[in-house]
């Protein structure tokens, strides 16, 4: 792991020398849809050694809360790294508030294991909403190597979906939208079950909301297909110490900040990740409104 802090430690230091200059500056900050937008950072290290699967841990400023974010893609030249930030409570909605030249006081990473990539064969990378961001670096790595890749992108509407114009440059792209307003209508499994019955699939990764996770685990559990998931519980510190992020898999307490955080999925309780993702919905929910209040 490389820790880009020295210039938040300054930050907090309160060296006046640094005033201005100290933290990650936000490079630029497009909107993808209406809740999401896409910030380019500048985190050198963080971009020189990143590989998929991975991600770090942002903390915009004193007192803020640590989010993890996926690296969507990283350009090591110009030292820098892609977050796709939905924005569902308060930090997220603070992160992508961000104007180009704002500063973010921690970038932590690259955190996490690398993702498991196939060298041949075929995969499908299955993406419900944010997923798509998570899946995307992945998706392109295994096309890079040389297998073969179809890409199912879920999303509730046309204005929702995300990177399907990245997808389709090197992967077959199957869209599929709640209300068919692109694409064809229904849900990312509907897609993924058309797909396995026609075609012979060595792998299926899959990100996004818990229940699409666990709907993929189901199709392809009977169909002995391999299925890893990026998890997304709560993570605290995101160095296995604060147990925030525990799931279980195989009957076994894994971290998913150093354990994964992909998982085999036929493996993974996906009820008792559900259930403890929920544990803090009161105090979100409190928060999100002062935001709001706040912020009318
Ligand atoms: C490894 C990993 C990668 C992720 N990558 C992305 C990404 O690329 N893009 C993206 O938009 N989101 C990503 N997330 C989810 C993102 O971290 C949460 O949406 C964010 O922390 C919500 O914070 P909030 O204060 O805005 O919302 P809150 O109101 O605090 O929470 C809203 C919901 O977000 C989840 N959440 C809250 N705090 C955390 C936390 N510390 N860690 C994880 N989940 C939390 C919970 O499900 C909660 O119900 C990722 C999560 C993990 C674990
Ligand atoms: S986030 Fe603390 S142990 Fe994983």
């Amino acid at each position: 792991m490389t820790t880009e802090s020295e210039h938040a430690a300054m930050t907090e230091d309160g060296d006046p020398s640094v005033a201005g200059t100290a933290g990650y500056e936000v490079i630029s900050n497009a909107k993808l849809s209406a809740d999401v937008h896409r910030l380019v950072i500048r985190a050198p290290r963080v971009a020189a050694v990143r590989q998929p699967g991975q991600f770090v841990i942002v903390r915009l400023g004193p007192g803020a809360e640590r989010i993890p974010l996926t690296i969507a893609d990283s350009d090591a030249e110009q030292g820098s790294i892609v977050v796709v930030i939905q924005a569902v409570g308060k930090s997220t909605s603070d992160l992508v508030r961000l104007a180009a030249g704002d500063r973010i006081d921690d970038v932590v990473g690259p955190l996490g294991r690398p993702s498991d990539l196939i060298t041949s064969g075929t995969a499908v990378c299955v993406a419900g909403g944010v997923g798509a961001a998570v899946i995307y670096p992945i998706a392109r790595r295994l096309a890079e190597i040389g297998t073969e890749v179809i890409t199912v992108l879920g999303a509730r509407t046309s204005e929702s979906v995300l990177y399907a114009e990245e997808f389709a440059s090197f992967a077959e792209l199957v869209v599929c939208t709640d209300d068919g307003s692109a694409g064809r209508a229904g849900l990312v499994t509907d897609a993924l079950r058309e797909v396995l019955a026609t075609r012979s699939v060595d792998v299926v990764y899959a990100a996004g909301p818990v229940p699409m996770m666990s709907a993929v685990a189901a199709v392809t559990k009977p169909l002995g297909i391999r299925t890893i998931v990026s998890l997304n519980p709560i993570m605290v510190d995101g160095t296995g110490m604060c147990g925030g992020c525990r799931v279980t898999v195989d009957g076994v307490m894994r971290f998913a900040c150093v354990d994964g955080p992909e998982f085999e999925a036929h493996d993974v309780d996906f009820a008792e990740l559900a259930d403890r993702l929920g544990t803090y919905r009161e105090s979100e929910l409190t928060a999100s409104t002062h935001v709001c209040r706040g912020s009318a």
